[in-house]
Parts: C-alpha cells; sequence; structure tokens
C-alpha cells in the first residue's frame, strides 16, 4: 500500500501527538504547541495517511514573502520507515518552499541523528553550522543544515 500525502487538518492533532510522543519521548512538542501549529497560516503541514490511518507527517514554517523558510519536523511512525514516505514529505515541503517564495530552507537535527541527515543531505541540504546543546534537556548539539530553494522554472 502507497501512503498519501495531504495536508493536515485540525483532526489529525490526535494522530500526529501519538507519533510525536513515540518518536520524541524526551522532547516532543505539547499538544497545544503541535495544534498552533497545525493552525498557522504560515506553515505547511502534512500527513501521510495509509488505509485510513496517519503514518507520519512534516511540517514547515514558510511566511509569504520571507526568504528563508524552516523546516520545523520530519517524522514518520517507526513501522513505516524505510519505505520512502519520508522523503516524499521533505520534497512536497520544499514545493510549498518554493511556492512561498522563501529563496532558501533551514533544519535543525540532532547532530546524533545520522539517519535524518541522511535524508536531508538526499534533497538538497548540506551543514552549514552547529548549535550546541540546542536539545534540551538532554544537551545535544544541533547540525543546522540548509538547501537552495530552486527559482520556479530552473527545476
Ligand atoms: C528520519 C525519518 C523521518 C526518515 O523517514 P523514512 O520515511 O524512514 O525515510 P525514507 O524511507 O524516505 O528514507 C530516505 C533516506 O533517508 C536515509 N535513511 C532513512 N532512514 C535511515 C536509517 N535508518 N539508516 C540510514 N539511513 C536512513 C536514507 O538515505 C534513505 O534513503 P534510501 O532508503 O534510499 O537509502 C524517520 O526515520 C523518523 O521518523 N525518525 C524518527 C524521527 C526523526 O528523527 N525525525 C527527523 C528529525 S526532525
Amino acid at each position: 500500500m502507497t501512503a498519501e500525502l495531504r495536508p493536515a487538518r485540525a483532526t489529525d492533532l490526535g494522530a500526529v501527538i501519538a507519533i510525536e510522543r513515540a518518536a520524541y519521548p524526551e522532547d516532543a512538542w505539547s499538544e497545544d504547541a503541535m495544534a498552533s501549529q497545525l493552525e498557522n497560516p504560515n506553515t505547511r503541514y502534512l500527513v501521510a495517511e495509509e488505509g485510513g490511518v496517519i503514518v507520519g507527517y512534516a511540517g514547515l514554517l514558510a511566511p509569504v514573502g520571507a526568504e528563508t523558510a524552516e523546516v520545523h519536523t520530519v517524522t514518520v511512525t517507526e513501522t513505516h520507515r524505510r519505505r520512502g514516505i519520508g522523503r516524499r514529505m521533505l520534497a512536497e515541503l520544499l514545493e510549498a518552499a518554493a511556492a512561498r517564495g522563501a529563496a532558501e530552507v533551514f533544519l535543525e537535527v540532532r547532530i546524533d541523528n545520522p539517519a535524518a541527515q541522511d535524508l536531508y543531505r538526499s534533497l538538497g541540504f548540506e551543514a552549514v553550522g552547529v548549535r550546541r546543546k540546542y536539545y534540551q534537556p538532554e544537551g545535544v548539539d544541533a547540525l543546522v543544515m540548509r538547501a537552495p530553494v530552486p527559482e520556479r522554472g530552473e527545476r
């Protein structure tokens, strides 16, 4: 079965938070924080749905008119990883960044998460810096990565 990607809705909140808590036991976003991101017109959140079940989500902050966009998260439920869902969601977020006029997209990723770093590199992200002790409460460093957004017509 292939997961379908669609814009996240407010009614997806429960499923998204369940995946969030399982994937990030130390520093999951609160339900309120996630709800406000899903409602924010400056964000673009997607879910991957398979057989009526949400199996992943991804989110981007990209205000129209801002040159820089930021990937907030790409998360796939454990049973559905390594099937291309993360890459498809991230590619769609990059399309959304381009559609909103961003010239570049940034993200932070844990320094101890090579799988996610490989995913990001596969879509054009490069490391541009380190934010020390960015992930709290553990105090794990973040790698800051950047990808240029091709102008329309270049792709
Ligand atoms: C990181 C994550 C989103 C990847 O999602 P996914 O759907 O499994 O990824 P894909 O199947 O699209 O894989 C894309 C590429 O990422 C890399 N990758 C993904 N999982 C990997 C793993 N376990 N080990 C090594 N590389 C991995 C590979 O380069 C892969 O390409 P390939 O399959 O052609 O080799 C998923 O593992 C996840 O949700 N992890 C927990 C949460 C997290 O760390 N999120 C990212 C930080 S915000």
